[in-house]
């Protein structure tokens, strides 16, 4: 049979990645896909830059439309990034007939609806495996893995520069852009790190974890980002004292009343295996009605655990090239006709426990009034830490852990805290589950 011929555009970090993987274990892949495959043709906006891989053999050029619209490539990998000129160019490759392997979260979690509808009339494949935690087959696990059960929520560390710089805080006291500097350094960070460390990379992952797990539409609009540029050293310490690692989580729950989608800082019982999840490895605890939950660990970026993603999905499109399209996996998992209306709650709707830490003048009765707000919300507490030694403004620290409550009086209860004559600024408040 001929070889499939594939087209890469970009040969950056991951583009690179998977021209050496494609290449070293082209003859191991080809056993497997049942046919060669063989990288033609690659673009990049400078070829004489230095890259991470040998591009022998492969004609370059910086014009990626060169291979979009060449009729002898069969499958284009888009490994550029961002959502700019790439969504054109990806709905180009589909209106030629071309399929496609993405390792784009953005451009999926943002466009990919439409994209999937284009894809769909054109009877071709767009494979986003790479788009999520990196090496970890996480699409296709849940997609297809767990296709038997209700997902009932998944919990995830998915975004690697996060955890890292989370991991080097606790473990070495570094700072924050000390250690943000280096995932830099290592190609981990997006091009604007704000989105790692605001949330952003890890809700474009959760919409579209969300929508495989649940079938719905993706809907990043939707999700809750809250970032760890609020977290401090102490609030660490103080989450270590009570058995909690805090972490970095996209959280998707289908609750009765809609579906949670939310990103934020979260202590976790240190006894839970992904609390243990560091530097810049990714896990995803997914929970289903039949198997449990299941738990998934592996690096969540970097050149060749990505590629080793992007490679699958080119195996697994050229399995199917001559199979019935209608008969592929769905894209979203769930069969594009029957995408569920299911609401995607606003924040106030959340239900979840809660670490508070407020700084209080050292009198009498300060504690009572703390606690009866709290109580006149429902909110019960769980723990509390009152702290001897004064805080250098000569405050007294105080750390609650609450039940799990709604987020709505929450909000209410922080607000009337703060405005307590005896209590100094802000609550800091992070959310706290047990993934139990
Ligand atoms: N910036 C991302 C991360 C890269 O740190 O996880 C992989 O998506």
């Amino acid at each position: 049979m001929k070889p499939v011929k594939v087209g890469v555009l970009g040969l950056g970090t991951v583009g690179g990645g998977t021209v050496n993987v494609l290449k070293r274990n082209a003859a191991e892949i080809a056993r497997r896909a049942g046919r060669e495959i063989v990288i033609t043709r690659a673009s990049a906006r400078d070829l004489n830059r230095e890259r991470i891989c040998d591009t022998q053999g492969i004609v370059l050029t910086t014009d990626p439309y060169e291979i979009i619209n060449d009729p002898e490539i069969d499958i284009v990998l888009e490994l550029i990034g961002g959502c700019g000129p790439v969504k054109e160019m990806v709905l180009t490759a589909i209106a030629n007939g071309k399929h496609v392997v993405t390792a784009n979260k953005a451009l999926i979690a943002l466009h990919g609806n439409e994209i999937f509808a284009r894809a769909s009339e054109k009877g071709v494949m767009v494979a986003f495996e790479a788009a999520v935690a990196g090496g970890i087959p996480i699409i296709k696990a849940i997609r297809e893995g767990l296709s038997g059960n209700q997902i009932q929520w998944l919990a995830g560390i998915i975004n690697g520069t996060g955890n890292f710089i989370l991991t080097e805080m606790r473990d070495k006291g570094r700072d924050f852009s000390d250690v943000l500097a280096e995932a830099q350094a290592l190609g981990y960070a997006e091009a604007d790190p704000t989105f790692d460390v605001e949330g952003i990379d890890a809700g474009h992952k959760l919409t579209i974890l969300a929508s495989i797990a649940f079938g719905i539409p993706l809907q990043f609009d939707k999700v809750f980002t809250e970032g760890i540029t609020k977290i401090t050293r102490e609030d660490v310490e103080y989450a270590e004292a009570l058995g909690y690692r805090i972490k970095h989580l996209g959280i998707a729950r289908k609750t009765p009343e809609g579906i949670e989608l939310r990103v934020h800082p979260t202590l976790i019982p240190a006894r839970r295996l992904i609390a243990n999840v560091d530097g810049v490895m990714n896990a995803v605890l997914v929970k289903g009605d039949a198997v449990g939950p299941t738990l998934y660990y592996g690096a969540g970026a970097g050149a060749e655990p990505t590629a080793s993603a992007v490679v699958a999905d080119v195996v697994d499109v050229v399995r199917a090239l001559t199979g019935d399209p209608e008969n592929r996996v769905p894209h979203l998992a769930f069969q594009a006709d029957s995408l569920a209306d299911i609401p995607v709650l606003p924040s106030e709707e959340f239900r979840t426990a809660y670490y508070l830490r407020l700084h209080a003048e050292d009198k009498p009765g300060v504690l009572a009034d703390v606690t009866r707000i709290l109580a006149n919300h429902q909110i019960s507490i769980e723990a509390i830490i009152q702290k001897e030694a004064l805080d250098d403004k000569g405050f007294m620290p105080i750390i609650m852990l609450t039940q799990i409550t709604l987020e709505k009086e929450m909000n209410a209860a922080i607000a009337e805290i703060e405005a307590l004559p005896m209590v100094n600024g802000k609550v800091n408040r992070i959310r706290l589950e047990t993934l139990g």
